[in-house]
């Protein structure tokens, strides 16, 4: 089968990319969706969140851009969760520059599927908008945006829509979704509600999902290498992935009427 791709993406830097990619790769993996996490961004904290970091002479995720698209499926490794496996970034590889075919992800995630059937493919990018940022986008048919709800934001979500409609029309018409999600948000304090009613009437009330609060379990999960559902689950950061995977789960038509339960 084909799987959804989604990219979680941003060119501004620690807005919750990597926590959004992992808590919903296990949120999703937990409904019993098969799910591969791709880790793209040369920090490798995707991997290093679920305690898979590839050493110097592993394959990763970013050999596709110096071997070729079959370079993906060697570097896929199990995680914990028997329904989700991660390609793990290469922490020392500059970013491929100009030249790199925009569908070189789209091929690779497609030859994955003889490693395993996954039904769910979660690309974590790093904070750009270069060659690489393209590929994600171009093999993605969704497109998860978080961003901190300060005032610089909404100018940050602008130039990644720009991003986005231009892929979308140039190499990859089968982009159709893309979400913004408000992370550390605190709907008490009036300049987040603020940003969040901005982008809302800029993109339309259906674009926005649930906000994901504050919570300082989300980053001590990160520490323990696990994502918060399984480190702290009946936290406030943990409900609100859970709340986010059912919702985009939904609103994407990932999760079927049929699929089983929260363990
Ligand atoms: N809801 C939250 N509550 C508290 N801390 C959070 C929350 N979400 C993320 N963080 C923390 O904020 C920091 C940035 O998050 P994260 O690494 O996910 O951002 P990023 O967009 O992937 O960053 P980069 O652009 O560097 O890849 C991390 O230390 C993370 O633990
Ligand atoms: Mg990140």
């Amino acid at each position: 089968m084909t799987p959804f791709v989604m990219a979680v993406a941003n060119r501004k830097g620690g807005t919750g990319k990597t926590t959004t990619a992992v808590n919903l790769a296990v949120g999703f993996a937990r409904r019993g969706v098969r799910t591969l996490l791709v880790d793209l961004d040369t920090q490798g904290h995707a991997g290093i969140g679920l305690g898979v970091v590839a050493a110097r002479d592993q394959p990763t995720a970013h050999d596709i851009y110096t071997i070729g698209p079959e370079a993906l499926s060697r570097a896929i490794r199990p995680t914990h969760n028997p329904y989700l496996d991660i390609a793990p970034a290469h922490m020392q590889m500059l970013h491929p520059g100009q030249g790199v075919p925009p569908g070189l992800l789209a091929e690779a995630i497609a030859l994955s599927g003889e490693k395993r059937d996954y039904q769910l493919v979660i690309v974590d990018t790093p904070p750009s908008l270069d060659a690489l940022m393209v590929t994600a986008l171009a093999a993605a048919h969704g497109v998860i945006i978080p961003f901190l709800p300060h005032p610089l934001s909404a100018e940050g979500v602008q130039q990644f829509a720009k991003v986005f409609f231009s892929v979308r029309l140039s190499n990859n018409p089968a982009l159709k979704f893309f979400a913004l999600t408000p992370v550390q948000a605190n709907l008490n304090v009036l300049i987040h509600k603020n940003i969040i009613e901005q982008l809302r009437n800029q993109y339309g009330a259906g674009r926005l999902t649930v906000p994901i609060r504050t919570d300082i379990k989300v980053a001590e999960a990160f520490a323990f290498q696990q994502s918060v559902l399984d480190y702290a689950p009946t936290s406030r950061g943990a409900r609100d992935y859970d709340l986010l995977t059912e919702e985009i789960g939904r609103s994407w038509s990932i999760l079927e009427a049929n699929t089983p339960p929260l363990e």
